[in-house]
């Protein structure tokens, strides 16, 4: 009976110990699954790709050129029924969720706010770290703890008493009443134990407000200080930077990490343009607090700095999630042109279709602030719409001090290029790319071989070969229900032989089964994103992704065919069982019984 043994092979590694991924909330991010069913019914994964990688549509498929290997010719295809995709190439695919975390970096709960926003839905919020109740009550109390106390800085800057000074360091900077606002600035009086006095110790020293002494008594961090409230996304303050009003030393003082802020996830200003500018073009992305401020308060509102740290991975997605181009403005000494290096190699990576790169290198002796405060807002602007495409400053960074009229200068560009250029996503950019690279070494006729290709054919047949696996009639009920969830009908859960399989597909079937009775218009993406996280997810997508050749009319007859042939090869395995107990030990007179019955629907064997 080799197909009553496939199918427990095939399901073998199924496990059930809980048997409930339809139900309650989701693990990854503790979002409840009602919700997730919710936001799967509403989003449509077309717009939400097509957005990022252009989609055309053919038959009843949108296609694309897959944006998670290279290739000439579209095997990226999006199906709206489905509400999968998949590519035929790299064998990628998922839903709409698994693709906004797979193309742009985003993790689950990320993934799901981003739709969430796009179809006008709240995220319940009571646990979206998937934290416990306690750690996230705790971190409210941290939260608002920062807020007051940046409330409280803000407080003391516009007190005439307190403030004087520093507001007239900032006026002299040329920032006024309404920019200071908007960005709450404040300022940390001179005291040791200002905010010691007010709050409450054991929050203050969590949040790195206060500092301890060697003897273990704490004072204020910030003292004399004009205070940049830092806030996250959703304008909740994560961390603060304080700047002295003078020369002295350090310049600045910042909040060290803690549980609230991750400085290389947080970008200083992007709560507040965002705030102004939802969809903003373009995102400049500066070195200085000051220099955000003072290009906000000569309108330019789409700056952004990191906070003393380098650009990261994470920084980038996160901008490009808001803007397609970025433009990186670093001070044109030797420090600046290495860190616009580094951030152009950090870039590399995130490069994907569509996104541009610019980079902006200051006169010297220049930084933003002011440069906008000596050129106005139309100057500032025009430097930056003539900042240097990354491809360019790629290029001539690269082949600074070699003579590329030379063999030898040549060889070295491409050697020192071809790794890099080996790190774009694949697609247009890259293949240009590697088009100029060979022009500017004069290889026209040279096939400048990139890594991807000879991977993307080994995963192009391992995706052929298990599309050809034959199907087992549990495979295929699994797959004609998922995609005609009217086939529900047909199925009689009641059935005792179904109730009492072993079969771990056919339990699968069963559970299946009820998520369509609980959500009659279910999707297979719907579907998919029940069993994230659990063992059975790659089976279900692979099953929801198998193109059917059953012409509707025959969906029903195969449906009910699978069923029986499902039923048919339970009994045999029953039977089995049975005959061969009854050889080694003896059957119970029920067993006798049940064999009995069994035996006549056994086809060929009386
Ligand atoms: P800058 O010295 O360029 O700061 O340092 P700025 O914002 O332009 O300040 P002004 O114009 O002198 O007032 C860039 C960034 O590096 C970090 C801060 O985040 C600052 O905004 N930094 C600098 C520190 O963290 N500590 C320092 O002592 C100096
Ligand atoms: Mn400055």
């Amino acid at each position: 009976m080799p197909d009553c043994n496939r199918i427990v092979v095939e399901y073998s590694n199924f496990q059930f110990s809980s048997g409930d991924a339809g139900v309650g909330w989701h693990m990854p991010g503790r979002i409840p699954q009602t919700f997730i069913d919710n936001l799967m019914a509403r989003v449509d994964i077309v717009d939400v790709i097509d957005s990022r990688v252009p989609l055309k549509q053919s038959g009843r498929n949108h296609i694309a050129r897959c944006p998670f290997h290279q290739e000439k010719t579209p095997s990226f295809t999006v199906n709206r029924e489905k509400q999968l995709y998949h590519c035929f190439g790299c064998g990628a695919g998922g839903t709409a969720i698994g693709f906004l975390m797979d193309y742009a970096h985003l993790d689950f709960v990320e993934a799901v706010e981003d739709l969430a926003g796009l179809v006008g839905l709240e995220v319940p919020r009571s646990d979206p770290e998937g934290r416990t109740s306690a750690e996230s009550q705790k971190l409210d109390v941290l939260y608002d703890l920062q807020k007051q106390v940046a409330e409280f800085y803000a407080h003391k800057l516009f007190d005439l008493d307190s403030g004087r000074e520093a507001v007239r360091y900032l006026r002299r900077r040329g920032v006024d009443g309404g920019t200071a606002r908007k960005f709450l600035l404040g300022f940390a009086p001179p005291g040791w134990d200002v905010l010691r006095e007010r709050f409450s110790v054991e929050a203050l020293n969590e949040t790195g407000l206060t500092v301890r002494k060697e003897n273990g008594q704490p004072y204020d961090r910030f003292r004399n200080r004009i205070i940049f409230p830092i806030r996250d996304r959703r304008g909740r303050v994560v961390g603060f930077g304080g700047r002295v009003l003078d020369d002295s030393l350090p310049k600045y003082l910042n909040s060290p990490e803690t549980v609230l802020f991750e400085k290389s996830k947080q970008l200083y200003g992007l709560y507040e343009l965002l705030s102004s500018k939802p969809h903003p073009h373009r995102i400049l992305v500066v070195e200085g607090y000051m220099d955000v401020i003072a290009l906000a308060q000569h309108g330019i509102r789409n700056a952004v700095a990191t906070l003393g740290t380098a650009v990261s991975r994470s920084h980038l997605d996160l901008l490009f999630r808001y803007a397609r181009e970025l433009v990186f403005c670093f001070d044109g000494d030797q420090a600046g042109k290495q860190a616009a290096w580094r951030a152009v190699e950090i870039a590399l990576p995130a490069l994907t279709e569509g996104r541009t790169l610019r980079i902006m290198l200051l006169p010297e002796a220049d930084d933003p602030d002011s440069l906008v405060r000596r050129d106005g807002r139309e100057g500032f602007e025009r430097s930056v719409a003539e900042a240097t495409l990354l491809s360019d400053y790629f290029f001539n960074y690269l082949s600074t001090g070699l003579n590329l009229g030379e063999l030898e200068g040549c060889a070295n560009l491409v050697a020192k290029a071809r790794p890099l250029i080996g790190r774009l996503p694949s697609g247009v950019f890259r293949e240009m790319m590697e088009v100029r690279l060979r022009e500017l070494a004069r290889l026209e006729n040279v096939e400048i071989n990139d890594l991807g290709r000879s991977v993307d054919r080994k995963r192009f047949n391992r995706a052929a070969v298990r599309g050809r696996k034959k199907s087992s009639p549990i495979r295929l009920a699994l797959t004609l229900i998922m995609q005609h969830p009217p086939l529900v009908g047909l199925i009689d859960s009641a059935d005792r032989r179904l109730q009492e399989a072993s079969s771990a597909g056919i339990r699968l079937l069963l559970e299946v089964a009820d998520m369509i009775k609980q959500q009659p218009r279910i999707t297979p993406g719907g579907l998919l994103e029940r069993f994230r996280g659990t063992p059975e997810e790659i089976s279900i997508r692979k099953l929801a992704e198998t193109e059917l050749i059953v012409p509707v009319e025959g969906i029903e007859a195969e449906f009910r065919g699978a069923l029986s042939r499902i039923l048919e090869q339970e009994n045999e395995k029953r039977i089995e069982h049975l005959l061969e107990k009854a050889e080694s030990a003896s059957l119970s007179g029920q067993e006798r019984e049940e064999l009995r019955l069994l035996l006549p629907s056994w086809g060929g064997l009386h």
